[in-house]
């Protein structure tokens, strides 16, 4: 029995579509940060009389049930049953990145409960086939998820590109609905690949957006990261609302939070947001100006949150 504590992640340049659905291989690279405070600890007991799952209590059943255990099939090959308990101390399924840990947590629980010592690219990649973003939680940081050329995906799992002592910035979350989406991520990024005219731009100019963000990170300037995680975020919402039917996460409160970030911005602080498959807007900031974003935040938003850049996951045994 091993129980993994892994931070999420939040994507700084998106991944948002896919090359291959089967190996869950992305049609761009994308890059992220992980998040302090938020977690997930999951614990997997192998040898029980047969194949039981809890996410925060609830048994889970039918389609998710089946997700966890196909995914312990793929990471430990022949296993016997097994008993999954996890739990996240923030809001599920609410564009709050948890799958990103969910499925990391899960891949190095299994893989250490069952006494496999894999290499942590390869626990990216088998992370990266139960969810996509899961394969950037394993290094803390900021890390990126590069497409990979290879038809095995082989080369297509996270690479560290900065540790977490290297920048000690703040991600500012406006909880503006903590509720499960309407819409999952996966149904969104599929249905966008499938009939977003856009589609192709938001493909055509990932590279750009990876090299101009990898650059601000070695360079620790704030004002380009923020400026090219603006942008990725702007265009994967575009190439979402350009869907069919379109599919909008954006909300009334959300467009108040950027109007907020871009005050903040005009006076001198610099801000920037960013937002994913669910209405929260996540806003970039220096460490000093954490206080003041909160502040002007929670003028828009119920609830607000103070993140800082997190490590690397823990296991327990
Ligand atoms: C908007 O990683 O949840 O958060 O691979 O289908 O499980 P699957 O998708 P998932 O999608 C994350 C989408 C995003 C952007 C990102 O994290 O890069």
């Amino acid at each position: 029995m091993t129980t993994a504590i892994v931070h999420p992640n939040i994507a700084l340049v998106k991944y948002w579509g896919k090359r291959d659905k089967a190996l869950n291989l992305p049609s761009t690279g994308s890059i992220s940060l992980t998040v302090d405070r938020y977690e997930t600890r999951t614990t997997v007991s192998f040898g029980s009389d047969h194949d039981v799952a809890y996410l925060s209590g609830r048994r889970l059943q039918g389609k998710e049930h089946e997700r966890v255990f196909r995914h312990l099939d793929l990471v430990v090959p022949g296993r016997p049953p097994a008993e999954v308990v996890s739990a996240n101390n923030f809001p599920s399924a609410a564009g709050l990145a948890s799958s990103s840990s969910a499925f990391a947590a899960l891949t190095m629980a299994a893989a250490a409960s069952a006494g496999l010592s894999l290499p942590i690219e390869r626990l990216s990649e088998l992370a990266r086939r139960g969810s996509g973003s899961a394969c950037r939680s394993l290094w803390g940081g900021f890390v990126e998820w590069r497409r990979g050329v290879l038809a095995d995906g082989s080369d297509s799992h996270g690479y560290p590109l900065a540790p977490q002592s290297a920048w000690d910035l703040r991600l500012v979350v406006a909880v503006l609905d903590p509720g499960q989406k309407k819409i999952g991520s996966r149904e969104a990024m599929n249905r966008t690949t499938e009939t977003s005219p856009m589609y192709p731009v938001w493909v055509n100019t990932a590279d750009l957006d990876l090299d101009e963000a990898r650059e601000a990170i070695a360079a620790r300037d704030l004002s380009a990261l923020g400026a090219v995680m603006e942008r990725s975020a702007l265009k994967m919402h575009a190439t979402m609302m350009t869907a069919l039917p379109a599919i909008r996460y954006w909300q009334p409160a959300s467009v108040a939070a950027m109007e907020v970030v871009e005050s903040l911005r005009a006076g001198g602080v610099s801000a920037f947001w960013t937002m994913d498959a669910g209405p929260n807007v996540k806003v970039l900031c220096e460490a000093h100006s954490a206080d003041a974003v909160a502040r002007a935040l929670a003028e828009v938003a119920p609830a607000v949150e103070v993140l800082g850049v997190g490590g690397p996951p823990r296991l327990i045994p």
